[in-house]
């Protein structure tokens, strides 16, 4: 793969980790890590061996949002020809395999917007969760001002976005804006450890699964109801449904091959 500067990965077995890695700027979003994030999710779409993926960032941050000195110079027309962040988001939000971000410190800003785009958010102790955009006169531009709303409820989201203030791991838990709090140092094994049992389920009706939720957060009912189906029929099709029922029924582990 190729060799980045502001990301590393480590592919082991079905699960990929990819690593922000901009400790100098606590993992702010520049172009460059834009640039590298979309490539490095766009070789492991296609990797038929990964089958999840963690993403993370150091102790100290998972990112500490956009990169304000990139942004600091840029006008309204600037920032929208540039179009330099939007990419990231877009990539992370239609990446077709479950992605599980592992986070601890700082994840503000862009950085929250970039958690929200992920499937499942683990967090260790003492991580802090922000849209600290109003304190530098913008509003999230990665989708917080929607994402937020949904996962945390609208009261909290405006409390959350015109404050600025940053809520604790444990009270994002309560809200449902994170999945698992795990003591510091764990993040990155406990993301790694639920990555290992999905990537075990049927890889199909895993990406169905992930489809039907992800269009419940954009879609009305009845035709999320209906997509839902849909894709519930669809399986019905493949030999991995085959497999799962034999499986069950012969009292044996499955063996699933992704078809
Ligand atoms: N952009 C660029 N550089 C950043 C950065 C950011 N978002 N956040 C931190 N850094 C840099 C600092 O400038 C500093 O670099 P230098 O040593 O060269 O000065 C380095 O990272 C370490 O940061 P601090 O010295 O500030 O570390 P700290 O521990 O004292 O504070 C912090 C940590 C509270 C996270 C603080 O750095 C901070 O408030 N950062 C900005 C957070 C923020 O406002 N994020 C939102 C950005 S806007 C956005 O994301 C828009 C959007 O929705 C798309």
């Amino acid at each position: 793969m190729e060799n980045y500067q502001t990301v590393s990965l480590l592919v082991e077995g079905p699960v990929a980790t990819v690593k922000l890695n901009r400790p100098d700027a606590l993992n702010a979003l520049n172009s460059v890590l834009v640039r590298e994030l979309v490539a490095a999710l766009d070789a492991l779409e296609a990797d038929q061996s990964v089958r999840c993926v963690v993403l993370t960032g150091s102790d100290k941050a998972f990112c500490a949002g956009a990169d304000i000195k990139e942004m600091a110079k840029l006008s309204a027309a600037d920032i929208e020809s540039a179009d330099h962040l939007k990419p990231v988001w877009d990539r992370a939000a239609s990446f077709e395999k479950p992605l599980i971000a592992a986070l601890s410190g700082y994840t503000f800003g862009g950085g929250l917007e970039l958690a929200m785009c992920c499937d499942i958010i683990v967090a260790s102790e003492g991580t802090k969760l922000g849209q600290p955009e109003i304190n530098i006169g913008i509003i999230p531009g990665g989708g917080g001002t929607q994402r937020l709303p949904r996962a945390v409820g609208k009261y909290k989201a405006m409390e959350m976005i015109l404050t600025g203030g940053a809520i604790s791991a444990e009270e994002a838990k309560a809200l449902g804006l994170v999945n698992r709090v795990v003591p510091p140092g764990k993040y990155l094994e406990e993301a790694t450890k639920l990555a290992l049992e999905i990537a075990s389920k049927a890889p199909v009706a895993v990406r169905a699964a992930k489809e039907a939720i992800a269009a419940s957060q954009e879609m009305g009912l009845s035709s999320g109801l209906e997509l839902g189906r849909t894709l519930f029929y669809d399986l019905f099709n493949t030999e991995d449904k085959k497999e799962g029922m034999s499986a069950f029924l012969e009292k044996r582990k499955p063996n699933f091959v992704g078809r």
